[in-house]
């Protein structure tokens, strides 16, 4: 049985103050749910200060850490240094960083192997543009973005200790939300790439959407047997709107 996972991703937003009455909104709310996990990643900055205000059941998540330990790497946060400040997962290839920072697969996967290294859970994102869909080639995308990783990690890869989520970068921000059936669609489809890579991955691995989920759409989407969770952006940002996808779960 997978716990349900919920993540936000507050990406580049708030100030300090924002961020801890945010956090306390989060808690009031979602503390008592059980059968769930709630994780919310804010800004680098900020999880100092949101580290002290969680409880039991919400996690402590980063949206990226470095691909090599401490040392000469200008303006990079090392992984032990999140685990240090109670960092539990770290979103790893967001779309963002692959489209804006130039993120590929080889230094993905370093950063992957890092957090594994100081026992974060990765949440590993991968995901079709709208060009790439009306392609024909989601299921070939998504394969690559995965397969790019595992390859790089070698035989033990500790896959099972991380997290997938499928975020269509075309649903990213814009209301256009994968159906529910698309959804299911390709999170079949990644349970069949891990089988192959791995036994009982497929079956242990948490796989999580991400893409426009709303309080309006999740509980449909989180119906789905291969949907165990979501990566939430923009809803996250609202406590009363994260804790009703929260409640879905
Ligand atoms: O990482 C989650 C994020 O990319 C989804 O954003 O605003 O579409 O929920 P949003």
């Amino acid at each position: 049985m997978r716990t349900p996972l919920i993540a936000g991703n507050w990406k580049m937003n708030g100030l300090s103050a924002d961020a801890v009455a945010l956090a306390d909104g989060v808690v009031q709310r979602v503390a008592g749910l059980d059968g769930i996990e709630t994780v919310i990643c804010p800004p680098f900055v900020h999880l100092p200060g949101v580290a002290g205000r969680l409880s039991d059941g919400i996690h402590l998540g980063a949206q990226n850490c470095a691909d090599a330990g401490q040392g000469a790497r200008t303006g990079e946060i090392a992984a032990d240094m999140l685990a240090d400040l109670g960092v539990r997962y770290v979103i790893l290839g967001h779309s963002e960083r692959r489209q804006f920072y130039g993120e590929d697969d080889a230094t993905i996967a370093a950063r992957y192997a890092q957090a594994l290294g100081a026992g974060l859970r990765p949440i590993l994102c991968v995901g079709e543009t709208l060009e790439e869909r009306d392609a024909g080639r989601t299921q070939a995308v998504v394969a690559e973005q995965i397969n790019g990783v595992i390859d790089r990690l070698g035989s033990d890869t500790g896959l099972g200790h991380g997290v997938i989520a499928y975020e269509p970068v075309w649903a990213i921000g814009t209301g256009r939300t994968a159906t529910a059936v698309q959804a299911q669609g390709v999170h079949a489809f990644i349970r069949e790439i891990l089988g192959e890579r791995q036994p009982g991955l497929a079956d242990t691995m948490r796989l999580l959407y991400g893409g426009s989920m709303k309080p309006a759409n999740a509980a449909d989407l989180l119906a789905q047997p291969d949907v165990d969770g979501g990566l939430i952006g923009g809803a996250s940002l609202d406590a009363e709107d994260f804790a009703a996808i929260c409640a879905a779960a």
